[in-house]
């Protein structure tokens, strides 16, 4: 669409009183985000016009053809998702896209939701790498183009410190540039990080949910706070206000750092279950009944994986170090970071157990290879770190997901939508997900087609209890993290 179009329906909906929206990044939050704000309303009118803006690239213009379509820049399982999308783009045509930034000069706001990566060499989280000054330019661009007065707000994970450090002054470069006087026009910048989920509430999981911003000044608090509660649902949910943008950063960040070192505590426990011929699923269900302080403990698993647990500790110490030069050792943060990371080869080493070292040649079928179930993003999941060590030791490795088609991380794994022609003439099976979509059969599929001899990995306890007895009956071998009370080749079951 071009910009002249996009400037007279932008100019339309303001006169009819509609707020003009920018949303920047039209990935899994910022198709969240567009979405959610295209469909807020009052009294029956739709409250924005939403402009998504990416990149101009192949992959940003795709989006944006996506979007034009009427159709979700990005997949997450929410029924309601497509809906919403079309429906704003069709019949309420309150939401469009573009790769062209001069679309920021018609915003009244604008919302960052670009990614911020954490690139380092695996085993190690002293030497990262975080290409702050690809987001500065963003900020820089959004400086340049917006006019005076347009509240930004930023959504993405943030090293603490970068939106004092370095986004606001990006911004009041862009201003400057652009001849604005910000001692006597201040840009508004808020922090309001984001807590979306993708998956069947994905749309939700932005307004439905409790929020939280922090302005650079007052103002900009202010200013964020009267936005976020024209579209969240503030009444059930009410806004938390942090004291700065600093505090705002760190509580994302602490968050998922909570998240990620609760997972990575519970691998010490599965080894030493499986050593013991000890079930830790049942002895965790057993803990868990201690309501308030231990009913979120963690079950054993393949990996975590994802984009933001594996990357968001790791930007808490980028920050202070970095950013604000205070020492952040983070021992337990950073241990988390690499246990994790290092959680999947235990199934590769499994494998490798299993065939005596050869591996050459062996078929391996991974099954689900997204980061959670019901969602289609392969960010950082703990299927590549099998899938890549598998393959490195001379596996063929093929694949199964029912969201996946490509696997843009590693393209030379085909990834197919028929399961059985993935299982049939397997001589492992690792059972990378637990995905709802797949459980109904899997179990069924495995004792059809597993051969003896063969081996199944089922870290997340999938399949276990159903396959178990059949298995045992073909001699089809089953390893389960956490679960000792299953015949290993390490340990066998301890009956008490
Ligand atoms: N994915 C999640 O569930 C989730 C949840 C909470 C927070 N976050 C955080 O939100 C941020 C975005 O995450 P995501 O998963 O949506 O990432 P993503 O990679 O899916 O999307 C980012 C989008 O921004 C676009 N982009 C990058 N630079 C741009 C620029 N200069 N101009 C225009 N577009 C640009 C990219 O092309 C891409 O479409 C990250 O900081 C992430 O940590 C993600």
């Amino acid at each position: 669409m071009d910009f002249a179009h996009i400037e007279t329906r932008a100019r339309a909906a303001r006169a009819s009183g509609q707020e003009i929206v920018l949303v920047l990044g039209l990935g899994f939050v910022g198709t969240a985000v567009a979405g959610n704000l295209a469909r807020a309303e009052k009294n029956g009118a739709r409250l924005f016009f939403v402009i998504g803006l990416d990149r101009d690239d192949a992959a940003g213009r795709a989006k944006v053809a996506r979007l034009d379509a009427g159709s979700s820049p990005t997949y997450a399982n929410d029924p309601s998702l497509e809906h919403v999308i079309h429906e704003a783009c069709t019949s309420a045509q309150n939401l469009l896209g573009t790769n062209d930034p001069r679309a920021i000069g018609l915003a009244d706001v604008v919302v960052s939701c670009i990614n911020l990566d954490v690139q380092r060499e695996p085993g190690q989280t002293e030497s990262l790498v975080v290409p702050t000054e690809g987001y500065a330019a963003a900020m820089r661009m959004v400086g340049e183009h917006m006019r005076p007065g347009t509240l930004v707000t930023v959504e993405s994970t943030l090293p603490f410190g970068l939106c004092d450090r370095v986004l606001y002054p990006a911004l009041c470069d862009g201003q400057r540039k652009r001849g604005v006087d910000v001692s006597a026009k201040p840009p508004k910048l808020a922090y309001c990080y984001e807590r979306v989920m993708p998956g069947p509430d994905y749309l939700d999981s932005v307004n439905n949910f409790w929020r939280a911003y922090a302005g650079i000044d007052e103002a900009s608090a202010d200013a964020a706070r009267d936005f976020l509660a024209k579209y969240v649902n503030v009444e059930k949910f009410p806004l938390w206000r942090h004291k700065s943008t600093r505090a705002a950063e760190m509580a994302k960040l602490l968050e998922n750092s909570y998240r990620a070192t609760n997972i990575a505590f519970i691998e010490e426990w599965s080894k030493l279950a499986e050593g013991a011929g000890v079930d830790l699923f049942d002895v965790i269900k057993s803990v868990r009944v201690r309501r308030g302080t231990h009913d979120n403990m963690m079950l054993p698993g393949l990996g975590v994986g994802g984009y933001c647990l594996t990357k968001d500790a790791l930007l808490a110490a980028y920050g202070a170090e970095r950013l604000i030069g205070i020492p952040a050792e983070m021992p337990f943060s950073r241990r988390a970071i690499l246990t994790n990371e290092r959680m999947p080869l235990r199934a590769v080493q499994w494998v490798e157990e299993h065939c005596a070292g050869a591996l050459a040649g062996k078929r391996v079928a991974l099954i689900g290879v997204t980061y959670r179930p019901g969602v289609n993003d392969t960010r950082s999941t703990p299927s590549e770190i099998v899938a890549r060590a598998l393959a490195q030791r001379g596996a063929r490795v093929v694949a199964y997901d029912p969201l996946v088609t490509h696997w843009d991380e590693v393209p030379e794994i085909s990834v197919s939508q028929d399961p059985q022609s993935i299982v049939r003439g397997a001589d492992v099976v690792v059972i990378c997900l637990p995905d709802p979509l797949y459980r109904p059969f899997l179990a069924d599929l495995l004792k059809a087609e597993m051969k003896s001899g063969t081996l199944v990995v089922d870290p997340w306890n999938m399949v276990v209890d159903a396959c178990a007895a059949e298995f045992a009956k073909r001699g089809v071998q089953l390893r389960v993290y956490g679960r000792g009370d299953y015949p290993t080749a390490s340990a066998r079951p301890v009956k008490t």
